[in-house]
Parts: structure tokens; C-alpha cells; sequence
């Protein structure tokens, strides 16, 4: 099924968006497995590097995933089902379509085509060890009980534990929480934790805003996955706390063999009283697809549209689906403003991104590196394509894949939308950015 949603190379028109994208697709192209090709691929050389930056995070004694990756002893007994993970592209958990729209993220641990292919050159070669002297140091890990943004002004905690037990299937918890807050507050830096071994069993922990009792869902604040540590604005950004609203996390819990009481809480940095940052970054919904009308046993499409009422530059994408999720696609439609560009046909468009298999575990945001953030003039539809498998070959799916599926709430509903997060700039501030944009790609294909 998965062939028939994977979009097109759309490279046409994407100079603005992923110019150092293309840059940095030549430089991995160019490290990697040329080289290795003369001698033997180990563990110690070639694979322990990889899998520091690229899975420790989670598979160390003690975190969240089931088994430890730090040592060879450790690795091997699991090689081949590695070698099928990173294959499948199902670890580590990264979901952006590599061949389509921009590449470069903020923490991007996902490996490349030629770490893959060494990898399983390393299990076909029968998974040796090599020379321990070729061991890198081990990786340190960043201090649980320790705030990496810094001191906070102010920390929201989940008033009691949630106590999980030992076995069982995943739990999906909601808290609400009221913080309290007397009025506007904009925040510069946000950083969730949990609080002792919770981190071994959270998923996830998403935190919304709920601002009003008109949407109890609230608005999209932060997000906890293990190993993500602080969301840090740029300088002079920062998100609007609205005064009264409440914090709901919602918690996608795992058993781990032990009972685990599970809290979590939420340090902010807040602009000092009376100050506005000159960009408020939010985080809404777009291109929402009400009335989802899914028919057993089939792949359907939908779309859903937002148009950017000024300019605005894009931060991040998290596609937003339940089990029956399949893939989901984002593309900026332009306004047809440049005298030139007033054609018949198509209009002027890129994607931004897809991801392709949707994986319903896991609720990756996935948060573009600055300079190739998409930088959207006003009127640009945001164009939002989703793909609801309610068929067999779904592994998601919590439902008979013969069952009809309509929109709603519960995780066995449909729903489809983006949670898009971006600032708008005023028009001046826009044309600058751009100005710098193309001089910068103009420089690098000088190169
Ligand atoms: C964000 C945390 C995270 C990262 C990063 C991560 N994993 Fe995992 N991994 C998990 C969790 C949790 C599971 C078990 C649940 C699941 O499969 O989603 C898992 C499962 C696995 C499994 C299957 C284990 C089994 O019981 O069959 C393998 C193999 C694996 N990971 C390898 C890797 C490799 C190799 C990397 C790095 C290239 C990696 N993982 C990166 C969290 C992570």
C-alpha cells in the first residue's frame, strides 16, 4: 500500500526552502561507507559511533526502550533485528520523507542512506566486533534531575503521580492542570521532564493550552519525547501563555515490568512583565479535515487548506493522526504576486514535507534548522494532504480494517490535521529575510 502514497520528487520550484537541504544531502553522500569499502565493517570503528548519536539516547540501561545498545556484549545478540529497524526506517523514530522537501532539523537523529548500508554490511559480515582500541569514548548523558535551559522562572507540576503498574497495555492519560496564571505571559524557553523513573515508561508528553472551556483540547504548547530537552525560541520570540489557561498533558504510557509512579513538570522562562517579544510563535492546527468518511479495507485521501493571512516563517511540523494515520503531506500553494508568475496552469508550489508511514507510537514534531525554516508570503495556502489506511496492511490500527471509520476524539476515530508551529513577520522584515536567503543560496551554488 505504501507505493501509492508516496508523492513525487517535487524539486521544481524549492530554491527558497532547501537550497543548504540539497548542500547538506552531498555531504553525507560523501562521508560514509566510501572508504570502508576496502576493509571490514565493525562495531568498534564503524557501528559504536552511530549508534551514540543515533539510539543511546534511548537504549541505555534504565531508559525507556527495551534493551540497552551501549557495548558490544549489549548489541549483538540484537544485530539482525537492527538491521531491520534501521532498514524499515522504524528506528530510530523519524518519519520525514528523506527524498522530498527540506532536510535540515533542529536534533535530527535519523541515520543516512550510507550509515544504514553500513550497518548492514556490518550483520552480513556476521556482526564482528574489530579492534577494541577503536572503541569511541562512551557517550555522557545529560543529567536527568538538571534543567539544560538554565535556571527557570517558573515550574507547572502534575499535582499527584499517575501510578502505573507494572504490565498491561499502554496507557493514554489525561491531567488538567491550573497554573494559575493572572495574566498574559509570553515564554521564551520550554523544557518538560518527568519526574524520577517516570522517563523509562513516558512516550510521550504533550502539553496543551487550554484557554477557554470553548475547546477543551486546548492549543499545542510543548512536547516531551525522551531525550528532548529544552525548546529554546530564537532570540526575541516567545509563546503566549494566555491569562487562565489550564494545562492538559496527555501521557502515552508503557509498562516496563515495574510499577512506575509517573509525574511530570513543565519549567518556562518567561519574558519579564510588561515586555512583548517581536515574534510570537504559536502552534495551531491547519488544514483540519472534518468529516472523515472512511471505507473499510482502503487507503483514502483528504485535504484540508490554510491560508497565511501575513508573512510568516514555519518552525515546525507534526502531523496529527489517530491509528488509522497513514501518511500526511504539507505544501506550500503560492499566491501568484511576481508580475511574471501570472500564467496559465498550475500554480507555483512546493512541498515542505511528507511523512509517509505515519506511526501512531510516536508523536515526533519534527522542528525545522533555522535557515531553511519555510519563509511563506502572505496568501500562501498551506496545503495539507492526509492518508487514512483503514486496511490490513495498517499495523496501527486498533479496529476490524473491514469496520467503516467517521471523524471523532478516540484514538480508534479518524482525524487528520497538521499542528503547524511559526511566527508572522511584517512585510519589510519579510523581504530582508529573503534578500539574505538568496544571497546565501546564490553563494553556495557559486561553490
Ligand atoms: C526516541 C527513543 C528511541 C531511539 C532514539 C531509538 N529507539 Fe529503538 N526503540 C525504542 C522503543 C521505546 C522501543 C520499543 C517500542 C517500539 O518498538 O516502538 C524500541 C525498539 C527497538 C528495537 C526492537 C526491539 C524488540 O524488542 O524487538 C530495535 C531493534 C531498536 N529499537 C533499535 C534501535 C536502533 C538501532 C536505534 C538507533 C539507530 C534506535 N532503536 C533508536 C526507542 C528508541
Amino acid at each position: 500500500m505504501s507505493s501509492t502514497w508516496k508523492p513525487g520528487v517535487a524539486l521544481g520550484g524549492l530554491i527558497l526552502l532547501v537550497t543548504s537541504a540539497v548542500a547538506v544531502i552531498h555531504v553525507s553522500a560523501q562521508s560514509g561507507s566510501q572508504g570502508v569499502a576496502a576493509r571490514q565493517v565493525t562495531f568498534t570503528k564503524d557501528v559504536a559511533p552511530i549508534l551514540q548519536r543515533a539510539c543511546q539516547n534511548c537504549h541505555r540501561p534504565g531508559s525507556m526502550a527495551p534493551m540497552s545498545l551501549l557495548t558490544y556484549e549489549d548489541v549483538r545478540p540484537w544485530a539482525r533485528s537492527i538491521n531491520q529497524k534501521v532498514s524499515n526506517r522504524e528506528m530510530p523514530p523519524w518519519f520525514i520523507e528523506r527524498h522530498v522537501g527540506i532536510q535540515k532539523f533542529k536534533n535530527d537523529p535519523s541515520l543516512s542512506d550510507d550509515e544504514i548500508a553500513l550497518i548492514g554490511k556490518w550483520v552480513d559480515a556476521g556482526a564482528p566486533m574489530g579492534n577494541p582500541a577503536d572503541m569511541p569514548a562512551p557517550r555522557q548523558f545529560s543529567d536527568q534531575n538538571k534543567w539544560v535551559m538554565g535556571t527557570p522562572d517558573v515550574i507547572i507540576k502534575m499535582p499527584k503521580p499517575y501510578k502505573l503498574d507494572a504490565t498491561g497495555p499502554d496507557n493514554f492519560v489525561n491531567v488538567l492542570v491550573d497554573p494559575g496564571f493572572k495574566e498574559d505571559v509570553y515564554v521564551s524557553a520550554i523544557e518538560t521532564k518527568p519526574l524520577g523513573n517516570g522517563f523509562r515508561v513516558i512516550h510521550h508528553a504533550t502539553t496543551q493550552m487550554v484557554e477557554d472551556d470553548s475547546d477543551s483540547s486546548g492549543v499545542f504548547f510543548n512536547e516531551y519525547a525522551i531525550g528532548k530537552e529544552a525548546d529554546i525560541f530564537p532570540p526575541n520570540a516567545g509563546r503566549l501563555i494566555k491569562a487562565g489557561s489550564k494545562v492538559l498533558w496527555n501521557l502515552h504510557l508503557h509498562p516496563d515490568g515495574e510499577a512506575t509512579d509517573v509525574q511530570v513538570e513543565m519549567a518556562l522562562k518567561v519574558f519579564p512583565k510588561g515586555q512583548q517579544p517581536k515574534y510570537v510563535e504559536f502552534t495551531q492546527h491547519m488544514g483540519d479535515m472534518s468529516d472523515l468518511d472512511l471505507p473499510g479495507s482502503t487507503v483514502t485521501r483528504t485535504d484540508g487548506y490554510f491560508r497565511l493571512p501575513k508573512p510568516a516563517m514555519i518552525t515546525a511540523f507534526q502531523p496529527h493522526m489517530h491509528a488509522v494515520g497513514g501518511a500526511m503531506c504539507i505544501e506550500a500553494l503560492y499566491p501568484d504576486v511576481r508580475a511574471d508568475s501570472a500564467r496559465p496552469g498550475a500554480a507555483r508550489t512546493d512541498t515542505i514535507n511528507c511523512v509517509s508511514h505515519f506511526n501512531f507510537g510516536w508523536s515526533t514534531t519534527y522542528p525545522y534548522a533555522e535557515e531553511v525554516a519555510p519563509l511563506l508570503p502572505t496568501g500562501t495556502v498551506i496545503h495539507v494532504t492526509a492518508w487514512s489506511d483503514n486496511s490490513p496492511s495498517n499495523k496501527f490500527l486498533q479496529t476490524d480494517p473491514r469496520n467503516w471509520i467517521g471523524s471523532g476524539q478516540r484514538t480508534i476515530d479518524g482525524m487528520a490535521f497538521a499542528w503547524m508551529s511559526l511566527f508572522y513577520l511584517d512585510e519589510a522584515d519579510y523581504q530582508e529575510r529573503i534578500k539574505v536567503r538568496q544571497a546565501t543560496a546564490s553563494t553556495q551554488n557559486q561553490q
